[in-house]
């Protein structure tokens, strides 16, 4: 190792602490200079003589960085490298060696290391290094988890939405009960959530139920609980979300659904603090705090009869009004960049660098209309981490088109929320009863969208690999593994380009 200051020059780096890092090197002075050099950082790291030594010490605490020689008796840094990719991708691998060659670096990396140094070492590079591979780490854990209030940010930006979260302040210590307005995809879910987590009754649970999803006879029974034998099913007494609360928040989502008969049997829940559990005799006392969610008006509801007006009243105490994303616009930036973060965090391996958002793409962001509010913009930005395959969201990979807006610079139908979302969006949506959970529809959604996209590049290049992958910002070989995943033939597109 050279005998150049290490940190000099660099700021404190306090959080870098917070990792877990393992040197393994068969020579005990390097073992030590390492962790000197590390210890500059703040880092204590561990160390292992041994490339099975660090296996044994991985088994039982797993490291999010390790630093490891190349050359050693026993297990070598590649295998080493190999056994710990297999058994925790996200660990971070940098190698270190005295015989460098362009063969072995190629091969490090093809394994997976983050990073091939030759020795003898220069400090302030290995320093700098673990700089940025640990603030990376540490980047997507803060990302991928959430601020440790036990709940997602929410992201309020927006002088609108900081409004939202003045009333929610104001609101969340009453016991009143609140409606939460807004349409669909504006984030009423996770503004209750937290109200509830600015409540008296915050360590109390969280019960949320979705009224449009149940029918009536099981959101009955899910509210109100049942007695065993009472339907087919019900094989034992279950005590409903109402008592489940113990004091804390029923949640009731999409309230707008509910049936005439069942408006009266909440109602009578929320007048007298009883239950009456499906198919059993005794009214059980309960003890909750109600706030309910719509994105319908239930006021129109009311004046055309079809939501009773006195259970109205008893849930809009305090009405919260979200409003849809495209009047609050200093909020697209960003939501935009949180859910980059935390997808990018989800998504990608950890030594790939989070993609960044082009200029052009943050104008196209600023531009949209956004119908399908904030959870159109978190699938738009989880559409553009997966297919960029690079370090530069550019507009295309947002695939927001024109919709939302009209040709001539003016919106469309997004005022009225009717516009379909993203196509793949709109399908997952427009099916109901499908069963496709959120996993098989997200992969569904993706590849059709992948598949639309290479076979439009493909046919404007008529078949042109090279051009096509230029077309569309990715690497030739990115584009080909896409083509192979999806067995498209590239060849076919050679007739069609006239
Ligand atoms: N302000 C915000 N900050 C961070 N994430 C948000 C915000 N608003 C919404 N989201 C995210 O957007 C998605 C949609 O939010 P949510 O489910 O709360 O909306 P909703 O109004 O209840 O939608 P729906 O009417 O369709 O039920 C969720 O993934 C949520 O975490
Ligand atoms: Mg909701």
């Amino acid at each position: 190792m050279s005998d150049a200051p290490p940190g000099a020059g660099l700021a404190a780096a306090p959080d870098l602490a917070a990792l877990s890092v393992l040197v393994v090197d068969d020579e005990a002075d390097i073992r030590l200079g390492l962790r000197r050099l590390l210890a500059t950082l703040g880092i204590e790291a561990r160390q292992a003589a041994s490339g099975t030594a660090a296996l044994q010490q991985l088994e039982v605490q797993p490291a999010d960085l390790i630093v490891t020689d190349l050359n050693m008796p026993g297990l070598t840094g590649i295998e080493l490298l190999t056994e710990v990719k297999a058994r925790r991708p996200e660990t971070v691998v940098v190698l270190l060696t005295g015989y460098g060659t362009v063969q072995t670096a190629v091969q490090c990396l093809q394994a997976g290391a983050a990073h091939f140094l030759t020795k003898p070492f220069d400090n302030a590079e290995i320093v700098g290094i673990v700089r940025r591979l640990g603030g990376q780490i540490l980047a997507r854990r803060r990302a991928a988890a959430d601020d440790g209030t036990g709940r997602p940010p929410l992201v309020a930006e927006d002088a609108r939405m900081q409004r939202v979260l003045e009333l929610v302040d104001r609101v969340a210590p009453t016991p009143v009960p609140a409606l939460i307005e807004g349409e669909s995809g504006t984030g009423k879910e996770l503004v209750a959530r937290e109200l509830h987590a600015r409540s008296a009754v915050a360590g109390k649970p969280f019960q949320a139920v979705n009224c449009a999803a149940l029918t009536e006879t099981l959101l009955e029974s899910e509210l109100f609980g049942h007695k065993r034998g009472s339907f087919t099913g019900a094989n034992r007494d279950r005590a409903g979300l109402f008592a489940e609360a113990r004091g804390g928040t029923v949640f009731l989502d999409e309230v707008a659904s509910m049936s005439p008969s069942f408006q009266g049997k909440l109602l009578r829940v929320l007048q007298e603090k009883l239950v009456r559990p499906v198919g059993g005799g005794a009214d059980v006392p309960v003890e909750f705090r109600l706030v309910a969610a719509t994105n319908r008006d239930l006021e129109e509801m009311v004046a055309a009869g079809t939501f009773r007006e006195d259970l109205f009243y008893r849930l809009a105490v305090v009405r919260v009004h979200i409003p849809p994303l495209r009047d609050r616009p200093d909020d697209v930036g960003p939501l935009a960049q949180h859910f980059l973060r935390r997808i990018a965090a989800e998504c990608l391996g950890p030594d790939q660098p989070v993609p960044e958002l082009t200029a052009e793409a943050r104008a196209a962001l600023a531009a949209h209309g956004w119908p399908g509010n904030v959870r159109e913009l978190e699938n738009a930005i989880q559409r553009a981490v997966i297919v960029c395959c690079g370090e530069r969201i550019l507009p295309f990979h947002l695939g927001l088109d024109a919709q939302g807006w009209g040709g001539d610079g003016t919106r469309s139908d997004a005022r009225t929320g009717t516009s379909p979302g993203p196509r793949e969006h709109a399908s997952a949506e427009e099916a109901p009863g499908t069963p496709l959970g959120y996993a098989d529809a997200k992969r569904e959604a993706v590849e059709r969208f992948q598949r639309e996209f290479v076979q439009r590049a493909l046919e404007r290049s008529a078949g042109n690999l090279s051009q096509a992958a230029d077309t569309c910002g990715m690497t030739r070989a990115a584009l080909q593994k896409i083509l192979k995943q999806l067995r498209i033939d590239r060849a076919a597109f050679e007739a069609t380009g006239d």
